[in-house]
């Protein structure tokens, strides 16, 4: 088996040449390293690139620009060796927390299973010279994560794993949101809901001697709350689903442009066409909120709100009033209805499917 191990690096210019050369002696004869380096400051790319020469076409160095966190960082490494034919992808710190002595026992179990994880929080795992709220945090970050995903893996939150290619593929790398810590986690929970087979060998994970570590609280924090936007994000919506709810917004707005509408032109008496654009461009405002936060909020969860989009909103809105009115002319000049608000019925049906489609295909597409 071909293996890549994907080290990312910032700041471990106190470790990184031991490590790699550690690394080397505990991997495989034709396997290879990767270092993925956000242009530490204090010049650890120098250091691995000094290294090179000593292992010709087996270690390699990926140097980004500037810092973009972990998940960014395991992303541009898979990228990179998918096109070099790899059957096996590591990922460990550089920094001895993750040993390489466990890396002969990971290789003998991806042979037959799709994820390995190194795992604290097994029989014979564990953590070394962690304070007692150290330890406290991660188990109960770890269990919490457990409890909200519904997940069984016992070292959700762990960075030293090893994937199959093909688990990787059944991941959908370009759909991963995280993009700090719970980086980890969403691999690791996607993987389980592709059905991958998953084994966990314990680990003992000392603390770092050297350097330090990059975790801080606020990212802590962060990946605490995106727990909830994997889950969301993983467990897919139909696109009916979607729609029902897409309805219910625009009902809402329905509701609100006639109550504006009421208020302005029925009790303060002023003029219904300015109101009626106003009532418009509030209720349009608001279904674009209410959509990018609930009825599409699977692929924007990691979006923000922006003018661009809500004019994109709006112009579909209005895309889909011109359908409705066309609708509404076609429907009355071909048929005979007892009512006519039926034909108009069928317009803002039409018109509430254009809107839609735009709006999943193009606006809320979260891409
Ligand atoms: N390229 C790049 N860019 N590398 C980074 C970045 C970044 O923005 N941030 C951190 N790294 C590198 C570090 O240099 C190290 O090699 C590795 O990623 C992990 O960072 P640490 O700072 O050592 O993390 P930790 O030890 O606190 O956290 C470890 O345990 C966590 C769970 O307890 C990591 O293994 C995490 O992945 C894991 O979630
Ligand atoms: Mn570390």
């Amino acid at each position: 088996m071909n293996m890549l191990a994907a080290i990312p690096t910032y700041n471990e210019a106190l470790n990184i040449d031991a490590f790699i050369k550690t690394l080397f002696e505990h991997i495989p004869q034709n396997a290879e390293i990767l270092v993925i380096d956000d242009n530490s400051p204090d010049g650890t790319a120098a250091l691995v690139e000094k290294l090179i020469p000593s292992y010709p076409a087996r270690l390699h160095i990926l140097n980004r620009p500037e810092k973009q966190g972990l998940a960014a960082a395991y992303l541009a490494a898979f990228n990179w060796g998918f096109n070099r034919d790899y059957d096996v992808f590591l990922e460990m710190d550089a920094d001895f927390s993750h040993k390489p002595e466990y890396i002969p026992k990971m290789l003998k179990e991806i042979s037959a299973y799709d994820v390995v994880i190194g795992s604290r929080n097994i029989k014979g795992g564990g953590v070394e010279g962690w304070s007692v709220i150290r330890n406290m945090i991660s188990k109960g970050g770890s269990l919490y994560s457990r409890m909200v995903l519904g997940c069984p893996i016992k070292d959700l939150t762990g960075g030293f794993n090893m994937w199959h290619k093909t688990a990787l593929e059944k991941i959908c790398l370009q759909n991963i949101i995280s993009r700090g810590y719970s980086f980890q986690v969403e691999m690791k929970y996607r993987s389980f809901c592709a059905g991958c087979s998953i084994k966990e060998i314990p680990i003992i994970f000392p603390d770092r001697k050297y350097g330090k570590s990059k975790m801080s609280k606020g990212i802590f924090m962060e990946a605490l709350i995106n727990i909830w936007k994997i889950k969301k994000a993983v467990g897919r919506e139909s696109g009916i689903d979607q729609f029902v709810k897409f309805a219910i917004t625009g009902g809402l707005g329905t509701v609100t442009n006639l109550a504006i509408f009421f208020v302005c032109v029925d009790k303060l008496s002023l003029s219904e066409i300015p109101v009626s654009i106003i009532c418009f461009l509030i209720a349009g405002t608001q279904n674009y909120i209410i959509n990018h936060k609930w009825s599409f909020v699977q692929n924007m969860a990691y979006k923000k709100l922006s003018i661009k989009t809500w004019a994109m909103f709006i112009g579909a809105s209005l895309l889909g009033l011109a359908v409705n009115i066309i609708v509404l002319k076609i429907v009355l000049s071909h048929f005979i209805f007892p009512f006519k608000f039926i034909a108009q019925g069928c317009g803002i049906l039409a018109g509430m499917a254009i809107n839609f489609i735009v709006s999943k295909l193009v606006i809320f597409r979260g891409k």
